[in-house]
């Protein structure tokens, strides 16, 4: 069985994924109980020593600063250690662990819904299987790691925020929140098909429905006005510590 040390949001968006027994601890909330009562298994409350003990893999669902903290209590000797820890390196990860295998990995929560991205740090090829059971996986070299996973982590959150802003104005011109909020999640998901389809040619699709001097060339040009480039490029560089 796999082991999940912190059952959190994105230890556990993989769990649910992955959708089999799992054994898992928490910190103490008893986050780990409510994930496998979910999803079958065992929570072995706080005690990681037992989870190292009785899983070959592990996945490090911590919090970063917690890699030491949670290393010193366990015996990793001869076991997989998958770590989705933010800017936590392989050599740190190697350091904490060093008679383990590690692997750095840095899912999205969409995983949860097998429909995540994964990015695994060259060296981690052994674990692409396992990842591609709940979304697309890249292997990468570490240096670009960090892009990446900004590019892809913070998806959801700026989905979401796009999402909430149109169904605002959708309903202030008089739609149903529900009715809008799926409407427009439906356009969304198929833009993003469509979008893979045309191998990512973002020009070719946006000018497929921006007639001359009609509704959507109006509604870009508002967006441009009021920078909407800008505004990305911006929150982009804020992600990445820029
Ligand atoms: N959220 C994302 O989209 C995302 C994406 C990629 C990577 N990550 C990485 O995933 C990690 C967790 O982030 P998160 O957002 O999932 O945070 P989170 O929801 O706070 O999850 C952290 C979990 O670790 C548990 N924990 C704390 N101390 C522990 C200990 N000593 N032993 C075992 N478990 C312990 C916490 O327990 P309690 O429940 O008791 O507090 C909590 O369940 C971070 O390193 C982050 O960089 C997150």
């Amino acid at each position: 069985m796999i082991g999940i040390v912190g059952a959190g949001n994105m230890a556990g968006a993989l769990a649910r994924g992955w959708g089999e027994p799992v054994l898992a601890t928490d910190g103490g909330s008893g986050r780990a109980r409510m994930l496998v009562d979910e999803i079958g298994g065992e929570s072995l409350g706080t005690d990681n020593a037992e989870l190292f003990r009785r899983s070959d893999t592990i996945i490090l669902g911590h919090k970063p600063y917690q890699l030491e903290q949670v290393a010193d209590h366990v015996d990793g000797a001869g076991k997989t250690v998958i770590s989705v820890l933010g800017a936590t390196t392989l050599q740190q990860l190697q350091e904490a662990y060093p008679d383990s295998t590690v692997i750095r990995a840095m899912p999205n929560t969409p995983v949860a819904v097998r429909q995540g991205v994964t990015v695994i740090a060259q060296g981690g090829e052994s674990a692409v299987e396992l990842f591609e059971r709940v979304g697309a996986v890249f292997v990468l070299p570490e240096s670009q790691l960090e892009v990446a996973t900004a590019a892809m982590g913070v998806t959801p959150a700026f989905v979401a925020l796009i999402v909430e802003a149109t169904v605002d104005a959708a309903v202030r011109s008089g739609l149903k929140a529900d009715l809008a909020s799926e409407i427009f999640l439906k356009a969304v998901a198929g833009s993003a098909e469509l979008l893979l389809a045309r191998g990512g040619d973002t020009l070719a699709v946006r000018r497929e429905v921006t007639s001359p001097g009609g509704s959507t060339a109006r509604g870009l040009a508002a967006l441009e006005r009021n920078g909407v480039r800008v505004a990305f490029d911006d929150a982009m560089s804020a992600v990445i510590g820029r």
